[in-house]
Order: C-alpha cells, then sequence, then structure tokens
C-alpha cells in the first residue's frame, strides 16, 4: 500500500514552500514525515498541500493560541477541506487530562467527523499531546498534523510521535506512540510567547547538547543573549538542529526501547517535581532544567563527570533564566517524596529507578543508582 505521507510527498512541501521553510525529514519508513521549519508558514495553504484527503478538519487550540492564531490556520486550510471545525481547550497543564481530552471527543461527534477527519494541533505541548492521543484513539486512529506554537513544542513535543495526558499520581502516565503526519514550525509566532515560556523552551533546547552535540552546546552557551531576547535567526537555528537531533534518535528507537530514554535526561527528577507541585504550579521546562543539573550532579557523585562540567551546565541553565534551586515537596520526608513520585516514572523497572546519566559530556547512559546518592542529590538541590 503506498504511505499516506511518504518521502515523496516531502519533497513537493518542500518545493511548496520552498522560500520560507527548510525541512527535517523523520524517517520511518511508511510512517515518514516532514517537519517544515520557516517564517509565515501557518497562513501559506501551500503548508498544507498533499496530506490525506478529508471532507473536513478539526483544529484543537486553547483560549490563549486559540485567538492569535486560528483564524490564519482556517483561511489557509479553506481550499483543502470543505468543513473546518474548531475546539477551544483550557489553557494549561492542569487541564492535561480526561476531562479536556473528551471536549476533542465531543467536538468530533457532535459535528458528525469520519475517520478520515484531520485534526490540527494549534498550540503547544499540552494541545499537542492532547490532539496526538485524540487522533490515536478517535475511530482507531486518524490522521494529525502538529502546528506547534511554543519553542519547546518546536524543538522537542511535537516531533516523535509521544501523545497523552497526566494522571494525579504521575505525569504523561496515559497515553500512545502516533505519529503526525505533518509538522509546521512557524518561526514567526515565537514573537507573542511570554519570556518565561521561551525560557522553559530552552531548557530541552539545552538538553540536547549534553546528551547528543556539544557543539550544539558551545553554540547555546555563546547565543543565549540572543536566544533570550527572540532573534530569529537563533532560534530558526536551534529549532531545526533540535529537530535533526531528535529525528535521529526517534528514526532509530521509535517506541524507546532503548536509546530514545536519553532524550528524557533531566525529565525524572523533572516529572517528579512536576506532579509533586501540583501540574502548573512549574512549567515543564522549567522542572526539565533543573532536573538536568540534578542529574548531572548526580553523575558527577558517581565519578562520571567532573565538576567543572556540572558547574557549567547550571550556568547554561541559569543562563537561560531558568531555576536550579528544587522546590521541597514534602517538608516532613521530602527525598523520600521525590523517590515515590520518581518510582513511578516510565523507565523505571520492577520498581528500581533507571536514570539517564552522563558518562562524561556527550555520552548519555541509563542506570540504576544507589539510593543513598538519590537523596543527596535532592538535599543538596533543594537547599
Ligand atoms: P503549553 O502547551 O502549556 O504552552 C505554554 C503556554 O504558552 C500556554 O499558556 C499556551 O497557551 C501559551 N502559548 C502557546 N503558544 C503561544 C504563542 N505562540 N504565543 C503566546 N502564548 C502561547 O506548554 P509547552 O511548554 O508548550 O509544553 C509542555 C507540555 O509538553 C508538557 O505537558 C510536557 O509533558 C509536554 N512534552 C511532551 C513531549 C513529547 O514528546 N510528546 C516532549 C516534551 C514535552
Ligand atoms: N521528549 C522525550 C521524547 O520524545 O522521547
Amino acid at each position: 500500500m503506498p504511505s499516506l505521507e511518504s518521502p515523496s510527498v516531502a519533497a513537493q512541501l518542500a518545493v511548496a514552500t520552498k522560500d520560507t521553510a527548510s525541512h527535517v525529514l523523520i524517517e520511518l519508513g511508511q510512517r515518514s514525515y516532514p517537519i517544515a521549519i520557516g517564517s509565515g508558514l501557518l497562513a501559506n495553504p501551500a503548508t498544507f498541500a498533499n496530506l490525506p484527503k478529508a471532507d473536513a478538519a478539526l483544529i484543537v487550540t486553547n483560549t490563549c493560541v486559540g485567538p492569535l492564531y486560528a483564524q490564519a490556520l482556517q483561511n489557509a486550510l479553506q481550499s483543502h477541506y470543505r468543513q473546518i471545525h474548531t475546539v477551544v481547550l483550557p489553557d494549561g497543564e492542569t487541564h492535561k487530562n480526561w476531562q479536556t481530552l473528551n471536549l476533542i471527543f465531543d467536538a468530533l461527534l457532535e459535528n458528525a467527523c469520519d475517520r478520515k477527519t484531520v485534526l490540527f494541533a494549534l498550540g503547544g505541548g499540552v494541545v499537542g499531546d492532547m490532539t496526538g492521543f485524540a487522533a490515536a484513539s478517535f475511530m482507531r486512529g486518524v490522521p494529525f498534523v502538529q502546528v506547534p506554537t511554543t519553542l519547546l513544542a518546536q524543538v522537542d513535543s511535537s516531533v516523535g510521535g509521544k501523545t497523552g495526558i497526566n494522571h494525579p499520581l504521575g505525569k504523561n502516565m496515559v497515553g500512545a506512540f502516533y505519529q503526525p503526519h505533518r509538522v509546521v514550525c512557524d518561526l514567526d509566532v515565537l514573537k507573542t510567547l511570554p519570556a518565561r515560556e521561551l525560557s522553559a523552551g530552552l531548557a530541552e533546547v539545552i538538553k540536547y547538547g549534553p546528551i547528543a552535540d556539544l557543539a550544539f552546546l558551545d553554540w547555546i552557551e555563546q547565543q543565549m543573549p540572543a536566544l533570550r531576547n527572540f532573534d530569529a535567526s537563533a532560534l530558526a537555528y536551534a529549532v531545526r538542529r533540535c529537530c535533526e537531533i531528535k529525528a535521529q534518535v526517534v528514526a532509530s528507537d521509535e517506541r524507546e526501547a532503548g536509546l530514545r530514554a536519553i532524550l528524557n535526561f533531566g525529565h525524572t527528577f523533572g516529572h517528579a517535581i512536576e506532579a509533586g507541585m501540583g501540574y502548573g504550579a512549574w512549567l515543564h521546562g522549567e522542572a526539565v532544567g533543573c532536573g538536568m543539573v540534578m542529574a548531572a550532579d548526580l553523575s558527577q557523585r558517581l565519578g562520571l563527570v567532573d565538576a567543572a562540567f556540572v558547574a557549567r551546565l547550571r550556568r547554561i541553565v541559569v543562563a537561560a533564566g531558568l531555576p536550579v534551586k528544587a522546590p521541597v515537596l514534602d517538608a516532613h520526608d521530602n527525598a523520600g517524596r521525590y523517590l515515590a513520585l520518581m518510582q513511578l516514572d516510565k523507565k523505571a523497572q520492577a520498581g528500581e529507578i533507571i536514570f539517564v546519566l552522563l558518562d562524561g559530556p556527550g555520552k548519555p547512559v541509563m542506570r540504576p543508582v544507589p539510593e543513598a546518592l538519590v537523596r543527596a542529590v535532592i538535599a543538596a538541590a533543594c537547599a
């Protein structure tokens, strides 16, 4: 059977948007798809050419992003679909749950959408993860397109097909691997991003340095003022390089049998912070930034990296405008609370927590760690 979104479709997209976009291909055989990165993409009908044929499209967005960009997207989709519906979700990580997910199914069913309907996720990682999960499960699977509008979503969450929702006991605990048909990173939309959200996105940008590309880490360090100043060419390079690295990792381990877990550097501590503080109190990127410093500290305590590298990573995280002092989750048994939350991590095996560590800069490894060392890291980070 021919692929619905083959590399030749990626090539056609490249031609259609050649003046305004560059392209990164996620190579997954029949499920390969392009990431278009550039300016003016959201409002350009050519960006959305050659997607699976359908009568209807559903734009999924939220109360913050919808008023800014839903009309432009709707106009761009007009020549491709006879009917375009929109559902506007409440905004924020606290709403990444079953109740909000159900609003997407309500909209699909109330509008008599069929199994060809294409979903468009217009928003940050929260909208993207929930739309992807809805697409994976509505009528057992409909096509979807990621139109990420935060830096974090453009460099990470929109790429690679992890979709899902949170459970009160654990982050992203319910979901599916389900690849989009296309990812559209319009760099112009980053101009309206609040500075705190830009910093949160920079945490995931920084992440790719220590796990995969030390030259990129040097570049990030030098370009940090430009990145924080929303410099268009610096952001364009950051989005492209992150997507290239993520494309390579996902292509070699789509369902996280092994290698892909390196993308979770900092996330074991980070997810505990997010769940322990209550979703939304710390932004995902803030928790990941702090978590990366904790994971680097743990690596140092195991003798895997030197103190100078940990200090450097901490400086870069601070320079991105991110917190490095971890929150106290429980006044009576803080380390116990962190450990209990981390035992729910998806990488844990038979209750044993598996950490992504650095066996030297640029060399991620996954392994369990003596509890006393983890307790020491938590105590130091919270002091
Ligand atoms: P988010 O989706 O909550 O967006 C952050 C805030 O910015 C929201 O208030 C949003 O409405 C607003 N916003 C979005 N685009 C805007 C724009 N252009 N202008 C102004 N405001 C805008 O958060 P996020 O940081 O984008 O994503 C975090 C989520 O992504 C978490 O739930 C995390 O678990 C998930 N994530 C998933 C993956 C994955 O592989 N699927 C990877 C990393 C993170
Ligand atoms: N953000 C982690 C992953 O996509 O695997």
